[in-house]
């Protein structure tokens, strides 16, 4: 953060983005195309599939690999939205194959791009041109965002990300490798997804995430995965967690009362801090379930007024 010249409250760690580091395996690349391959979206698969996620072993070193890059221990914000899966592929190639099974050839995986070799110019050379870059330049709904390439890159050019820096300016970091991931707290950081040259398929997993410690700063929005989701489930998951953090808290201030022995005035100065930072927060908690405005830009920062 501070080489970018950034120094967001809502950060949680030092790190605005790590270098990219091998987190999956060829063989565990392909299980997950594979996965993504089924076309059988039913109930009982993704309940198969929440399953599966869930083995604790794998799990906890998945997180404890996303953590120590982050430098913060990192949970899914919740089940509704552990990841979505972005894809780009050739529009004749899609019609044709079944694009998760056209499986990748790399192997071993590697990340050979020295990041100092990048060259940091835009396409266009302007920062807001909107033909440079993929979408917006946004903040990410969830405070962290863990990127994992399930495609071969090699051979492709663009396709960075647009980093903006406290002066205004930007920096350009390189994408991953096939079966590795980088690590942004892209919820405290305006970025942009550049431009990709050339037809070769890009699939990414994209695993949202939040600090576990429940008092640490939660900068977790809905943004606009209100629009795409189901209320009745989104909004339970997004109460019941709200809450479960609002309680820990409660119960970290209250075992400071116990133990320490504060005076009146201290104590009365805690309270009013505390309460003050709980209203903010349940107060956003609700305005966030009100319908989408359509204000892209400042969403994510809206909540930090
Ligand atoms: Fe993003």
């Amino acid at each position: 953060m501070k080489e970018l010249g950034l120094n967001p409250p809502t950060a949680t760690s030092p790190i605005a983005i790590t270098e990219p580091f091998l987190l999956f395996t060829v063989e565990g690349v392909k299980e997950l195309r594979r996965d993504l391959s089924s076309r059988d979206r039913s109930e009982a698969r993704m309940k198969a599939e929440a399953g599966n996620l869930y083995r604790p072993r794998e799990c906890e070193a998945l997180l404890n690999a996303v953590s120590q890059a982050a430098g913060v221990e990192l949970v899914p914000v919740f089940d509704y939205d552990i990841a979505h899966t972005n894809v780009q592929v050739d529009a004749e190639k899609a019609k044709n194959e079944d694009i998760y099974q056209d499986l990748p050839d790399a192997e071993p995986p590697k990340q050979p791009t020295d990041p100092s070799l990048i060259d940091q110019k835009l396409p266009t050379g302007d920062i807001n041109d909107k033909n440079a870059v993929v979408g917006d330049w946004h903040n990410d709904v969830f405070p962290w965002v863990c990127v994992l390439m399930l495609s071969d890159p090699t051979g492709m050019s663009g396709g960075e990300t647009a980093l903006r820096k406290g002066d205004g300016s930007f920096l350009k970091v390189r994408g991953p490798e096939l079966g590795y991931a980088v690590v942004m707290q892209g919820g405290s950081i305006h970025h942009a997804a550049l431009k990709q040259h050339g037809a070769g398929e890009r699939i990414t997993m994209v695993t949202s995430l939040r600090p576990k410690d429940p008092l640490a700063i939660d900068g977790t929005t809905l943004g606009r995965v209100k629009i795409v989701s189901d209320p009745d489930a989104l909004f339970k998951q997004w109460t019941t967690y709200r809450m479960d953090v609002v309680s820990a808290r409660a119960l970290a201030l209250k075992k400071k009362f116990v133990e320490e022995s504060l005076s009146g005035e201290e104590i009365r100065e805690e309270m009013k801090k505390w309460v003050d930072e709980q209203k903010k927060y349940l107060d956003f908690t609700v305005t966030e379930m009100e319908p989408w405005t359509g204000e892209d830009e400042s969403d994510a920062n809206r909540w930090r007024k």
